[in-house]
């Protein structure tokens, strides 16, 4: 490719030169000159020019310019309000018309202090205002959704929101009503506006138009601190500030990684925070007491019955990890059981294979891609939601994407993939190996040399890479399953809803939970040592893409953090483990990270390391990957494989969060068209499903769904079995939360 022709203009007296083609608004910030703007927001797609605050003075022009809709050409001579007389009175009644109708109710309202109006008034605006005449008023606030708030009268109308619903996220849901001075924003047919990245109009939107329920009216902007971390919530990692006012979280803004998230956040994400102050938040160490339940006990006792329990399963003991634990606490445990007891076995979370690194790019190349292929019977969004929004920036680039239920490429596609050089796989599902195969396809197809071609394996948990290399790196010894299990340690309610663990905890003599929430664990416990969340831990995520993500602790949790508390067991059995997780990070840097790093090395935002050369994964015991979708021929009225799954909005912390209520999926039974149509099953039909017990469900026709495949979302799934059959039944769906018979 040639390289760009660069052209030479001038702003305000300065020459610049840049890529023929820039924006002019990025062209000033080049030359250190500020072009105001409004409704200008590049990750929205092209400039609409709607506000017109970015009004500049082009010689040769005889009008006033949006400088947001111009790109640098050679030879231009440019004024900002600046050096522009005629600019700056252009942009000062452009100001004083948005504030004909604007409220002035700065002191009450949300953005206030924070408010691009408010900040570009006090520098370009008038200093008084002519409006004699009493502003407009509309009904406020306007529930949009139980998470998001409309104040129509403080509307500038930029249409950042409704661009973003339309261009972005592609819902389609948010859109301009009326004409003229009685343009509103509203949500389609007025229906609440639910989408999985709805919040992010909240961030995009220039003045307090569109605030978070949330957040409204519980902080102000000079007592509060923005802590820079990481989501903790999926794989994708996205970079976060959580924003804390006296010690508790207010809300969680974007941080705007490029290669990462682009500044996005699913709703998950950023309305989940509440599950901090869960009213079922379990606050000190609880003790199993004969017919009373739980009895409460200090931290000091907490350990010692940890300890007993720790030393009388004898070595009989195995751990079941959530994927949610960061490296440094995996890595703490595993030199504790397995350094400290000789514990061996492990129930680890879905990690993605190494052999991946060798076609590793940042997410962002999805959106640039020409062909997507994303392999696997699991929605994207519900394992990694922003890996969604960058497959459909690929489409609307013009890229193609392909969607099959199975690994298995047609020679045409094949030879498109091997003939690109922006070619982008993408599994989402259960991958044998943790995308072992994906790395092999990728191979196959001479993925290696094309670094603008990548693989990607989506896994259910935000850190399962990251735990499973720190609790292999803990200790060199070969791993064994104690039978019979003297303690099973269940850590996460996560690693708790999973039939394995629980079939473990059946059989196990004695549990231990370490849990946030009276939630699974607690119930098979006879000890539980309360957890912290993602936003009250110092430590390291890995994300999908393989990349090293720091924690910061945004707020100090209301129980010790777990580094600290097994770091002080550790002890007790000569072990000896740092309880900052800095140090921890450092010991695991020089085994699992390739040499010597730090906290430091890692910054707010984090690099991604090179590619690796590929190695083909060694053979080795992977959970077996469920048999091929199709079905025998005679399967139709016959049972269907059960494909459980966990939906985006579900688990502990989204259960504790009121608002995020309306976001989760009714209880649904989804259905290949054809198995569908053979039992005569239309999309909403009440259905029931039959396996060791019975369900009633509404069913949905998915016609990416192969045949031959029943898809139920884990928490109804639970008593099922492996395969179930379904039936349209006879009594009416009545429930929305499934029925059982
Ligand atoms: S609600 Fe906010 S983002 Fe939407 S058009 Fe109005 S000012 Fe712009
Ligand atoms: S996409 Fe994943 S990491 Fe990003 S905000 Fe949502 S849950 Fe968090
Ligand atoms: S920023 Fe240029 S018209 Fe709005």
């Amino acid at each position: 490719m040639s390289a760009p022709e660069n052209v030479t203009l001038t702003i305000d007296g300065r020459v610049v030169e840049v890529p023929k083609g820039t924006g002019l608004v990025e062209t000033a910030a080049v030359a250190g000159i500020e072009i105001p703007v409004f409704c200008y927001e590049p990750r929205l797609g092209p400039p609409v020019g709607a506000c017109r605050m970015c009004l500049v003075e082009v010689e040769g022009i005889p009008k006033l310019q949006a400088g947001c809709t111009l790109t640098a050409q050679e030879g231009m001579v440019v004024g900002t309000g600046a050096t522009s007389e005629k600019a700056a009175e252009g942009q000062n009644a452009t100001l004083e018309f948005i504030l004909v109708n604007h409220p002035l109710d700065c002191p009450v309202c949300d953005k206030g202090g924070e408010c691009p109006l408010q900040d570009l008034t006090f520098r370009y605006g008038p200093g008084q205002t002519r409006m004699t005449f009493p502003k407009r008023t509309l009904d406020k606030p306007i529930p949009i959704s139980p998470t998001i708030a409309l104040d129509r009268e403080r509307c500038i109308l930029c249409y950042r929101c409704t661009r973003f619903s339309e261009s972005v996220a592609e819902d389609g849901q948010l859109v301009a009503r009326n004409r003229g001075s009685m343009s509103m924003i509203a949500t389609f047919e007025d229906e609440p506006y639910r989408d999985l990245f709805s919040g992010n109009v909240i961030e995009l939107c220039p003045v307090g138009a569109l605030t978070s329920t949330q957040y409204r009216f519980e902080a102000r902007p000079w007592e509060i601190q923005n802590v820079p971390t990481i989501c903790g919530l999926c794989p994708v990692g996205c970079n976060i500030s959580a924003t804390t006012r006296e010690g508790k979280v207010k809300r969680i803004l974007s941080r705007n990684h490029p290669e990462v998230d682009q500044g996005w956040l699913c709703d998950k994400g950023r309305f989940a925070y509440p599950h901090l102050y869960a009213e079922d938040r379990i606050a000190t160490p609880l003790e199993r007491v004969r017919r009373r339940g739980f009895g409460e006990i200090s931290w000091d006792d907490g350990l010692d019955r940890a300890e007993a329990l720790l030393r009388g399963a004898g070595g009989r003991i195995v751990t079941a990890l959530s994927g949610s634990e960061t490296i440094e606490e995996a890595y703490a445990l595993g030199r504790l059981l397995r350094v400290g007891l000789g514990a061996h076995s492990a129930v680890l979370p879905e990690a993605t294979s190494s052999a991946l690194d060798a076609f590793r790019a940042p997410l962002s190349s999805i959106g640039h891609a020409e062909v997507v292929v994303v392999i696997g019977e699991e929605r994207v969004a519900d394992r990694a939601p922003i890996v969604g929004l960058w497959i459909k920036q690929a489409r609307r680039n013009g890229g193609d994407v392909v969607e099959l239920a199975e690994p298995k490429l047609d020679a045409e596609l094949e030879q498109r993939l091997r003939s690109s050089d922006r070619a982008v796989l993408i599994w989402s599902g259960r991958a044998g190996g943790g995308g072992a195969r994906l790395a092999e396809l990728a191979h196959s197809l001479g993925f290696d040399g094309k670094p603008g071609c990548s693989a990607f394996h989506l896994p259910a948990t935000p850190n399962g890479r990251g735990v499973a290399e720190a609790w292999a790196a803990a200790a060199d010894r070969d791993e064994a399953n104690p039978e019979p299990i003297g303690l099973l340690i269940v850590s996460g309610d996560e690693a708790a809803a999973d039939p394995a663990v629980r079939a473990l905890a059946e059989k196990a003599e004695h549990v231990l939970a370490i849990t946030m929430y009276h939630g699974l664990a607690v119930g098979w416990a006879d000890l539980v040592l309360p957890a912290t969340s993602y936003l009250e831990r110092d430590g390291s995520f890995v994300n999908l893409e393989g990349r090293v993500q720091r924690l910061r602790r945004s707020v100090i949790p209301p129980v010790p953090d777990e580094l600290g508390w097994i770091s002080k067991l550790a002890a007790r059995f000569g072990v000896e483990i740092s309880p900052h997780a800095s140090l921890v990070f450092a010991e695991l840097a020089e085994t699992v990270y390739g040499g010597e790093a730090s906290f430091g090395d890692v910054g707010e935002r984090a690099p991604l390391p090179a590619r690796a050369a590929y190695e083909p994964p060694e053979p080795r015991p992977v959970a077996p990957i469920p048999p091929p979708a199709a079905a025998p021929a005679e399967h139709f009225l016959g049972t269907l494989r059960l494909l459980r799954y966990r939906p985006l909005f579900s688990g502990p912390t989204v259960e504790r969060v009121p608002e995020l209520r309306f976001q989760r999926p009714a209880a649904e039974v989804e259905l290949a068209a054809a198995d569908a149509e053979r039992r005569q099953i239309r999309n909403g039909d009440s259905v029931t499903v039959r396996s060791e017990s019975i369900l009633t469900l509404r069913a949905r026709i998915d016609r990416r769904l192969p045949p031959g495949v029943a898809r139920i979302a884990e928490e109804h799934a639970r008593d099922l079995g492996t395969t179930v059959e379904v039936s349209r039944s006879s009594n009416p769906f009545t429930s929305a939360g499934g029925e059982r018979a």
